[in-house]
């Protein structure tokens, strides 16, 4: 179909996801890690895979102050489909699971003030089992999406070879583009080729996606938190200098709020995908939400840390022996942020360092504990200080400069107006 000389011209001229969209990273919900593909709606129809599941999202979003934090984008996974494409030959939803189509349902979404996400898979099938979108399928695929008044679409590699991969990622990327409609274009290529460097190009990646997911599904454990967080860091030289605005790795969704997480390990999770600019997808059940629960997934500065408007994925700077690992990110205005986390499981331990150690400049900062939620102090960068840090827990700073009486404060009020224009 395509020769060696015309790939390699397809790939110097794609840079088709420069469209002004996920400028900081996405922000949503997601069905997959809690809803999986269940399909019993007699069952289970409230947890089933279905338009009313999307609907009530939807209005959770909207009504529990997500949306004003910028969760908005409706994410639907795989086994939204018909087992068989239309007449036409195009994707079909379900027809008992959304009886009103996914236009309709997409319409609800945007009356909300929200974005909707869709599901497809390069290759024969998608990973369970449903039709997936073959080299031939893309443009027409691509199109129904658009025509629904689709917002992002997560493109999954189940069935096809690398070959059709390296064809087929870069081609959804010109057919979505070419439909007109901006779309977040989210691609999982990378986990089908190894996940790194040389069968992993990112830059290319960069020029045709968003996002990526760079490594395997995140599941409802610490364990599987730490899986990914330790692959994320141990490979940052290869992914950190990856992400930016419009192009950001994905270490999967957040499973806070679910099953697998303490109160501490889920603060954890905040505050790493924070400080690695990753895409705040919560995978949860909005209608049952704890209070503590919610108010981790809604910290404001975290968010705030999550989304600074540079884009500059943080790095781990560091591992003790104690088995504290130490976390930082730049943030705009010469402010930053840095997590503390503790890998041990026996109480709490406390860290002594200074800022000076961690590579901070001479000057005294301002400096306040993001879930500690207690005043800020400055904090002389030469003064030794301590850090109480609960096992598989984490504390986080965010600093400013002290002789910039903005700050914080300047950053909270920048992030409203953000948020404002957002809506
Ligand atoms: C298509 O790509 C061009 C070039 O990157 C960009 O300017 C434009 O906004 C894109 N359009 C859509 C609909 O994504
Ligand atoms: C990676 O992709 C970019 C953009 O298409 C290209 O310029 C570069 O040569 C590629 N790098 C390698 C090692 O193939
Ligand atoms: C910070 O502490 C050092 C001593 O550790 C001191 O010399 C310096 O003056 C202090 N800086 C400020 C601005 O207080």
């Amino acid at each position: 179909m395509f020769g060696p000389m015309s790939l390699l011209s397809l790939f110097a001229l794609v840079q088709s996801n420069d469209n002004g969209l996920a400028l900081t990273p996405p922000m949503g919900w997601m069905a997959w890690e809690r809803f999986r593909c269940d399909t019993d709606c007699q069952e289970d129809p409230e947890n089933c895979i279905s338009e009313v599941l999307f609907r009530d999202m939807a209005d959770r979003l909207y009504e529990d102050g997500w949306r004003e934090l910028g969760y908005e984008y409706v994410i639907i996974d795989d086994c939204w489909m018909s087992k068989a494409r239309d007449q036409d030959g195009r994707l079909q939803p379900d027809p008992d699971r959304f009886p009103s189509g996914i236009a309709r349902l997409a319409e609800y979404v945007h009356s909300r003030g929200l974005k909707l996400g869709i599901y497809a898979d390069m290759g024969r099938y998608t990973c369970m089992g449903f039709p997936g979108t073959t080299l031939d399928r893309i443009k027409t695929d691509a199109q129904t999406f658009a025509d629904w008044g689709v917002d992002y679409l997560k493109f999954d590699g189940c069935s096809s070879n690398p070959l059709e991969q390296m064809l087929g990622y870069p081609l959804m990327s010109k057919a979505l583009n070419a439909t007109g409609r901006p779309m977040v274009y989210s691609c999982s290529w990378p986990v089908y080729v190894g996940s790194l460097p040389p069968e992993v190009n990112y830059t290319l990646l960069g020029n045709i996606c968003h996002l990526w997911r760079n490594y395997y599904d995140i599941q409802d454990s610490w364990e599987s938190v730490k899986f990914i967080k330790d692959w994320f860091f141990k490979n940052q030289d290869y992914i950190q200098p990856a992400a930016g605005p419009g192009r950001w790795n994905d270490p999967d969704m957040l499973i806070i709020g679910n099953f697998g997480l303490s109160l501490d390990q889920s603060r954890a999770q905040m505050a790493l995908w924070s400080i690695m600019a990753a895409p705040l997808i919560m995978s949860n059940n909005l209608r049952q939400l704890d209070a503590s629960t919610q108010a981790i997934l809604q910290n404001k500065l975290a968010i705030i840390i999550n989304q600074d408007p540079l884009g500059i994925q943080g790095r781990q700077l560091l591992t003790e022996k104690s088995k504290i690992e130490v976390y930082w990110r730049p943030l705009v205005d010469s402010n930053s942020a840095l997590a503390f986390l503790s890998m041990r499981s026996d109480m709490p331990y406390l860290y002594h360092t200074s800022l000076g150690k961690l590579g901070y400049d001479v000057g005294i900062y301002q400096v306040h504990d993001v879930f500690g939620g207690s005043k800020p102090k400055t904090l002389n960068s030469t003064e030794v200080f301590t850090v109480s840090i609960n096992p598989s827990g984490v504390v986080m700073w965010y600093l400013a400069p002290a002789n910039r009486r903005a700050g914080v404060n300047q950053a909270l009020i920048q992030f409203r107006s953000r948020s404002r224009m957002r809506l």
